[in-house]
C-alpha cells in the first residue's frame, strides 16, 4: 500500500513536471515571434540613405550601416582599370569589379569597412590614409591589403571586403540595406 502510494506519488510529480514544461514551452514561444516581429521592424528601418554628390573621384566616405562602418568610393578611370587589368584565376576570392559594382556605376564601390580577417576597419577611406600596396585598403591589424576592388590580394584576410545590399534610389542618393 505504501508503495503504491509511491508510485502514485512519482506519477504525479511526473505529469506535473511535463505540464509545468508545457507551459512554459508555450511561455517562451509568444515572446520569441514577438522578438522576431520586433528584430525584422529594426532591420527594415536600420537601412541608410547616403548622399553621394559630394564624393569625387578618388575620395571615399565612411558610413554607419547597421552600426558597422560602410565604405562608399568613387573609383578613378584609372582605379577601375587596375581591378579591371587583375586576372580573376589568380585571386583569393574571384570577383570581378563590375561583379561587385552596380551596371553603368562601376565607379561607385561600396564595402562593409570590415576586415574579413578579424574585423578591424581597415585604412584607405579617409582623407590621406595609406591604401596599401594594392591601393584599395589596408588593415593595420595584421597587415592585408585589398585592391581597387576591395578585394583581398596580400595578408592573411580570406575573402574581399563583403558588398553589402544597396540600391540607387537617384543619380546622387545611395540606399544601403
Ligand atoms: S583583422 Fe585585418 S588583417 Fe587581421
Amino acid at each position: 500500500m505504501a508503495e503504491t502510494e509511491g508510485v502514485r506519488r512519482r506519477d504525479f510529480i511526473n505529469i506535473a513536471a511535463v505540464s509545468a514544461a508545457g507551459v512554459a514551452g508555450v511561455g517562451i514561444v509568444i515572446p520569441l515571434i514577438s522578438q522576431m516581429s520586433a528584430s525584422a521592424d529594426v532591420l527594415a528601418a536600420s537601412s541608410t540613405e547616403i548622399d553621394i554628390s559630394a564624393i569625387q573621384p578618388g575620395q571615399a566616405i565612411k558610413a554607419i550601416f547597421r552600426k558597422q562602418p560602410v565604405f562608399v568610393r568613387n573609383l578613378t578611370p584609372k582605379e577601375i582599370e587596375e581591378a579591371d587589368a587583375v586576372d580573376t584565376a589568380s585571386l583569393r576570392d574571384p570577383q570581378t569589379l563590375a561583379e561587385r559594382t552596380k551596371e553603368g556605376k562601376e565607379n561607385w564601390l561600396i564595402t562593409m569597412g570590415v576586415c574579413t580577417h578579424l574585423g578591424c576597419v581597415p585604412l584607405g577611406a579617409g582623407e590621406g590614409e595609406i591604401k596599401g600596396e594594392f591601393g584599395g585598403y589596408f588593415c593595420p591589424c595584421h597587415g592585408s591589403s585589398y585592391d581597387t576592388a576591395a578585394r583581398i590580394r596580400k595578408g592573411p584576410a580570406p575573402k574581399n571586403l563583403e558588398v553589402p545590399e544597396y540600391e540607387f534610389t537617384s543619380d546622387t542618393v545611395v540606399q544601403i540595406g
